[in-house]
């Protein structure tokens, strides 16, 4: 009993309205009767009056206001549109825009579904090579980065084109025998095509994609060759749809694990990604050491962010993880993508 007495007491304390000094005084003028001017049914809440008049006489809270409740309503618009799923991972709507010249150029729908699987299994840590990660590199490994893909539309167009400029951007623009972006604001874009060529239209890349600062531009998404999309008939060893994996990174603001220079040994804003000379091709075989600033590192050569052959890469680190979920964060520069 005195147990009861006693919560009651804490209850009544810690509902800040029933203490509330305005609402004691105007009880108490309407109902002298009793010593603390309570009674249960005239007790009100004089939140919503106060809040009224600070509206009424002042613009800027007014503001304030409006801005919380706007941000109120998109977050509940993003959620029962299923973006944001309950467990808080952001689901990227993706649109492939498929260019071909030949028919097997021309990616077929169960090859783009599989491309899907591959980026939710490896950002969501189910890739099943993940149990590869070596020992010394397990307290650094990601694991599940709250990010999955949603296919929402695939576009298709034929084109005489053998070969497409990354310089010029042609297969973004209907203008120039490409398709136009959809809503690059909302949806993460994939341009397929038979071939990349560099400025002096020579070959050399498997894709490439925009970083954060080019969110919602017209250009903003990813190329890459048909080669390389999902896994069967995938050209190896680029052939487990990694590709697209690597780029969605670079989209999503990470670096190579050298930096964003050729010179290497840049910071990738990644503590725990080991500081690394440059790209490692093919698959090496850990540990591999080398040297930036006379210091001698362990290579997370089997990051995503490397150039190792699909098969030999299976991980992002924590600290990239933090910078993607940084990236479509509410308040993040792809928050659109929510
Ligand atoms: N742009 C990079 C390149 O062309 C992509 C590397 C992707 N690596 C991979 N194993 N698929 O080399
Ligand atoms: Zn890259
Ligand atoms: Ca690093």
């Amino acid at each position: 009993m005195k147990k009861l007495l006693f919560g009651a007491l804490v209850l009544s304390f810690m509902s800040a309205c029933n203490n509330d000094t305005i609402s004691n005084q105007e009880d108490a003028s309407q109902d002298p009767g009793t010593a603390s001017g309570m009674t249960a049914s005239k007790r009100a809440c004089p939140s919503d009056l106060i809040r009224e008049k600070a509206l009424k006489s002042d613009p800027a809270l007014r503001a304030r206001f409006e801005a919380n409740e706007l941000q109120s309503e998109n977050f509940l618009r993003d959620l029962s549109m299923g973006k944001v799923l309950a467990d808080g991972t952001v689901e990227i709507p993706v649109v492939f825009n498929v260019i071909y010249n030949t028919s097997s150029q021309n990616v077929s729908d169960a090859r783009i579904a599989e491309q899907i699987a591959v980026l939710n299994a490896d950002y969501g840590a189910t890739n099943s090579d993940i149990n590869k990660i070596p020992a010394a590199f397990q307290p650094s490994a990601a694991g599940n980065v709250k990010i999955s893909f949603k296919l929402v539309a695939t576009n298709r167009k034929q084109s005489t084109k053998t070969g497409w400029r990354s310089d010029l951007e042609e297969m973004k623009k209907s203008t120039t025998g490409g398709i136009n972006a959809t809503d690059p604001t909302k949806n993460m874009n994939i341009w397929v095509v038979n071939s990349i060529l560099d400025e002096d239209s020579q070959p050399g890349t498997l894709g490439y994609a925009y970083y954060p600062e080019s969110a919602g531009l017209w250009y903003d998404g990813l190329v890459i060759g048909y080669q390389y999309i999902g896994k069967t008939g995938a050209s190896a060893p680029f052939n487990l749809g990694r590709t697209v994996t690597h780029e969605v990174g670079h989209y999503l603001n990470l670096p190579h694990l050298w930096g964003s220079s050729n010179t290497g040994c840049q910071t990738d804003y990644s503590n725990d990604t080991p500081a690394s000379p440059g790209p490692n091709f093919g698959t090496p075989s850990y540990p591999l050491n080398k040297v930036c600033g006379g210091v001698s590192r362990s290579q997370m050569f089997m990051n995503y962010m490397d150039y190792v052959d699909d098969k030999a890469m299976f991980m992002f680190s924590a600290n990239q993880k933090t910078r993607m979920q940084a990236v479509v964060a509410a308040a993040g520069p792809r928050a659109g993508l929510r």
